[in-house]
């Protein structure tokens, strides 16, 4: 399966992929990666996996509308069967949806509905809960909100700080990241409603 991974910082999750796709096994192919900032360690993971990327900054354009248009022909030239949003922290508009709408995921690090936005591990500590954990769903128009394919359980110690508490669910959220794309490669997924499962 053809993926493309967009990122925006780090791209740990990115690296998780990357080594999984190395497998042919997996059944996926990452054909390019791309991101809204330029200069990020995602890319340059990509660079060193000899993978192709491209940049589509915000700034660069006058309306949102435009950056959104220029990020979907961008996506497009790639022609992949599924994008993957992994720590992507722009959020994708009208156009990008009406083409990639349905095969789009992101990760959110906490358990949906609760705490959607940027700052998931953050609000979950400061609201006090005492399990978080991350989320994999179908993008849809909406901040976090589309269907939910995979969660995982994190709990919150109590001595945790917003990093400790970040780092400790990134491990499990590039796991159940990496399970989840294989299992939309090999097996599919099939969403009725609210509801996502494998297969086909
Ligand atoms: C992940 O926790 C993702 O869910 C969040 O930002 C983090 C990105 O991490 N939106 P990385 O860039 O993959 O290391």
């Amino acid at each position: 399966m053809r993926v493309v991974v967009l990122v925006s910082g780090t791209g740990s999750n990115l690296q998780a992929l990357l080594d999984a796709a190395a497998s042919p096994d997996y059944g996926v192919e990452i054909v390019a990666v791309g991101s809204d900032r330029p200069g990020v360690l995602g890319l340059e993971r990509a660079e060193t996996a000899g993978i192709p990327t491209f940049v589509v900054g915000l700034k660069e354009f006058e309306s949102r509308e435009e950056w959104d248009a220029a990020l979907t022909a961008a996506v497009a030239e790639y022609e992949p069967e599924l994008v993957v949003l992994a720590g992507f922290m722009k959020l994708v508009g009208e156009r990008f949806l009406s083409a990639y709408g349905g095969r789009t995921v992101n990760t959110h690090p906490a358990l949906s509905p609760s705490f959607p936005g940027a700052h998931g591990a953050a609000d979950a500590l400061a609201y006090g809960v005492k399990i978080t954990g991350a989320t994999l769903f179908v993008v849809d128009a909406g901040v976090d909100t589309g269907v939910i394919i995979s969660q995982v359980a994190v709990p919150v110690q109590d001595d945790d700080d917003v990093e400790s508490l970040h780092e400790r669910i990134k491990v499990v959220e590039r796991q159940m990241l990496v399970d989840s794309v294989g299992r939309i490669a090999r097996e599919g997924l099939v969403v009725s409603g609210r509801r996502a499962a494998f297969g086909r």
